[in-house]
């Protein structure tokens, strides 16, 4: 069983075979479920619609920080009113990105801040991306206390047991396979079974060995193995916590 807590479908790489794909992850992966991310407006309207049409895909609203500047002064509302909806599970991705200037800095600090406050008001999860930004990230997280979890965990051994004393969970993806990969394998040995998500952000951050290729839910497999190797433990054991894990965060 496969779920994967952070992926793209609505992105464009799937635009050739996106329906003929989705409908065989179920049947020939055993991929039970999926929450497709959002980055801006429009991929949150995608993101609804697939949510309608498999039954296994649930969704996250938000706005990326990566777009935080080109939201607009009512956008939360509209982000409100996507997020009634039963399929919506979590607020996100939301978070800050200091390695690209695409918005600045306190333009994305305020958006995240806001829309932490909108997921609690909601009693939503948030799915939290933080690049480069552990600092600023955690404090915010600190101040609000949403539940939730940081996707395509980067921070050290210490930020990740802060993070899960807040309450939250670590999402890994690809990036434990990958051969530089030091301290998110040090996370994934670490960090307490019953706290971590398994995820692929396709179409990126495909796993070894098929790196390079564009990434889709069933790659969750080499992320699982790679993690069941350094914790000493079988595949599935970390396949079914990961399975366990999200439905209890996502309250499916
Ligand atoms: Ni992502």
């Amino acid at each position: 069983m496969i779920f994967d807590s952070h992926a793209h479908y609505d992105s464009h790489q799937f635009d050739d075979d996106r329906e003929d794909m989705l409908s065989n992850l179920l049947p020939k992966s055993n991929v039970i479920g999926i929450i497709n991310c959002a980055s801006d407006f429009k991929s949150a309207e995608m993101t609804v619609k697939l949510c309608e049409q498999y039954d296994y895909i649930y969704g996250a609203v938000g706005v990326h920080p990566h777009e935080t500047e080109e939201a607009g002064l009512f956008d939360e509302y509209r982000l409100k009113s996507l997020a009634d909806n039963e399929k919506i599970v979590a607020i996100g991705e939301i978070g800050l990105d200091y390695h690209y200037d695409f918005s600045p800095k306190d333009i994305q600090k305020e958006w995240f801040e806001k829309q932490i406050i909108l997921a609690n008001e909601l009693d939503l999860p948030v799915i939290v991306h933080d690049r480069e930004a552990h600092k600023d990230t955690m404090d915010i997280l600190t101040k609000y206390k949403p539940k939730g979890v940081v996707h395509c965990f980067s921070g050290s051994v210490e930020t990740a047991r802060e993070t899960i004393n807040l309450g939250m969970y670590i999402g890994l993806g690809g990036a434990v396979t990958f051969k530089n990969a030091k301290t998110p394998v040090e996370v994934a040995k670490d960090i307490p079974l019953e706290r971590l998500l398994l995820e692929t952000d396709a179409p990126y951050m495909t796993p070894v060995p098929h790196r390079g290729k564009r990434c889709d839910s069933s790659y969750i497999i080499y992320t699982a193995e790679k993690i069941a190797e350094v914790r000493g433990i079988e595949t599935e054991q970390v396949l079914k916590a990961a399975c366990d894990n999200a439905k209890r965060l996502f309250g499916i």
